[in-house]
């Protein structure tokens, strides 16, 4: 800990990530589903994108990357943080994308805060549940200074009732650990040994937490330092989404949707008796309070607005026509069956494989997907049609369906391949720079450096050496099956979102 962190970790750096609810594309989406005028970005739109609590500045390059015309501020804390992203950044030669080393308790008040443009966008990923309350007053005034009317903030927090159960958990944990000198990783590894052997002696409290339960059983495959800025933060903390809504609307900001997209559909996330208890109630914030009790929603990814204006069901269908998506699967790997938050969906084949089978060479509109002649079912429910696809992460909306791919992504890529094979296991799912998509496709670090080897004209056996050399390899055959997988299955799929 530092006098600076004000209690919240910085002897140890974030992990490396991206998070699709952050992107402008899916808070533009959730806004429509939630029945709000989209500011969905045209293609050459300049948007103004604002990051508060960046960590290494990841998700904020791949949004800078893939939309050379945006402007891309990101903020941290922490000096090492900045370092990182400024240092990766500058290899990878983005020139709109600014990182600012700032305190967010007192940015709105400091200097530097004129050099954030008026936001169109903002995204606060893993930062209000984990600080204090200073800090969240900070960025409430950051917010009302920097919002721009009809603006859109993303925030994501561990939501309660469902951390409930586990919020003991946490603070044991925390103060186990801190018994232990060192580092705030070894601190957290500390502090889990203990809440495992305290579990193992039938500690009531934690037997009957499902969620200290599973924690425990992943425990192992999740990084340490992700552990470390979790659990082991002074101010951890989960909130009920009406006390986040009221802080919130000290910004002029009012909720509209749910970032998973799934989870704005009642029919998809409740049951029927369930639907009819939420809706004897009009107030968003009750809805949202009993959905909260129906489903197992531990971390919230919320949409805010500056002035939403409500727009008819007619407007909305017709914003949702006009969008383009992009497959991120291959037509063949369409499920017949999706898990959703009230159990398992089928997704009728009649309806959906003619759609995936016009996307598999690029984007389509939703409007033309609807009306291919070989398509069974309603053609009238485009918001069905891209909240199943979209929200079950099938598909990824495209700002820009005809782009080529572009150099600056490309660049940003290939740097990004070579460094996160140095840091991450090559299964880790990250985000890939893409033009078209005006935001990340999914792929996994190997799939990066997959394309990294092809883009210099190998194959499996130039990626099978390039892994040899970094000794990452445990089981060769095993890898090797990937990699062909990933060349012939994942790289048809990253050309199509128009990455390679
Ligand atoms: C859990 S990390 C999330 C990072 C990033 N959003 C992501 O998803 O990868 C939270 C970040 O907030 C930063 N942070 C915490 N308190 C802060 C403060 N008072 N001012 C600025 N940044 C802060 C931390 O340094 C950390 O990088």
């Amino acid at each position: 800990m530092t006098e600076w962190g004000g209690g919240y970790v910085t002897d140890i750096a974030y992990t490396t990530g991206w998070y699709r609810q952050q992107s402008p594309s899916i808070v533009s989406l959730a806004c429509l589903l939630g029945g709000v005028a989209s500011p969905m970005p045209g293609p050459d739109d300049e948007v103004n994108y604002l990051e508060l609590g960046c960590g290494h500045g990841y998700g904020a390059m791949l949004l800078a990357a893939s939309n050379p015309a945006w402007r891309v501020t990101a903020v941290d804390f922490n000096p090492a943080h900045i370092a990182a992203a400024r240092d990766w950044a500058a290899e990878a030669g983005l020139t709109n994308v600014t990182f600012l080393e700032a305190d967010l308790t007192t940015l709105a008040d400091d200097a530097a805060a004129r050099s954030i443009p008026e936001a169109d966008f903002v995204s606060m990923h893993g930062l209000w549940s984990w600080v204090p309350a200073a800090v969240k007053s900070g960025v409430v005034r950051l917010l009302r200074d920097k919002v721009r009317p009809g603006g859109a903030v993303h925030v994501s927090y561990n939501a309660l009732p469902a951390w409930g159960s586990a919020v003991g958990m946490g603070r044991l944990l925390r103060l186990v650990g801190r018994q232990h000198s060192g580092r705030s990783d070894r601190q957290a590894a500390e502090g889990f040994k203990f809440v495992r052997e305290l579990l193992g002696a039938e500690a009531v409290q934690l037997k009957r937490s499902q969620i200290v339960q599973v924690l425990m059983q992943k425990l192992d495959e999740l990084p340490i330092a992700y552990l470390a800025h979790e659990y082991m933060n002074d101010a951890w903390a989960p909130c009920f989404m009406a006390d986040v809504a009221e802080a919130l609307a000290g910004a002029k900001l009012e909720w509209v949707a749910a970032a998973n997209l799934i989870e704005n559909f009642a029919e998809l996330t409740m049951s029927e008796e369930q639907r009819a208890l939420v809706n004897r109630f009009d107030d968003p914030l009750v809805r949202e309070l009993i959905k909260d009790h129906c489903i197992d929603r531990l971390l919230r990814h919320d949409i805010y607005v500056r002035g939403a204006r409500r727009i008819a069901p007619h407007q909305r269908d017709a914003a949702l026509m006009d969008l383009s998506i992009s497959l991120n699967i291959r037509p063949n790997e369409l499920p017949l069956e999706a898990e959703m938050p009230a159990g398992r969906a089928e997704l009728n084949p009649k309806f959906y494989r003619p759609i995936v089978g016009a996307l598999a060479d690029g984007p389509r509109r939703v409007s033309d997907l609807l009306q291919l002649p070989e398509v069974e079912g309603k053609r009238d429910n485009p918001a069905e049609l891209v909240g199943i696809l979209v929200g079950s992460e099938l598909a990824e909306p495209a700002l820009r369906p005809d782009a080529a791919p572009s150099a600056a992504a490309q660049r940003f890529n290939r740097v990004a391949a070579r460094r996160l094979m140095q840091t991450e296991p090559p299964s880790r799912p990250v985000g890939v720079a893409s033009h078209r998509l005006g935001t990340a496709a999914p792929a996994a670090v190997l799939d990066l450096v997959v394309m990294d080897r092809v883009l210099e004209g190998g194959g499996v056996d130039d990626v099978m050496q390039f892994f040899n050399k970094t000794n990452t390899v445990s089981d060769e055959t095993r890898l090797r099956a990937i990699v062909t997988s990933s060349i012939e299955d994942r790289l048809p799929r990253l050309r199509a979102s128009g990455v390679l």
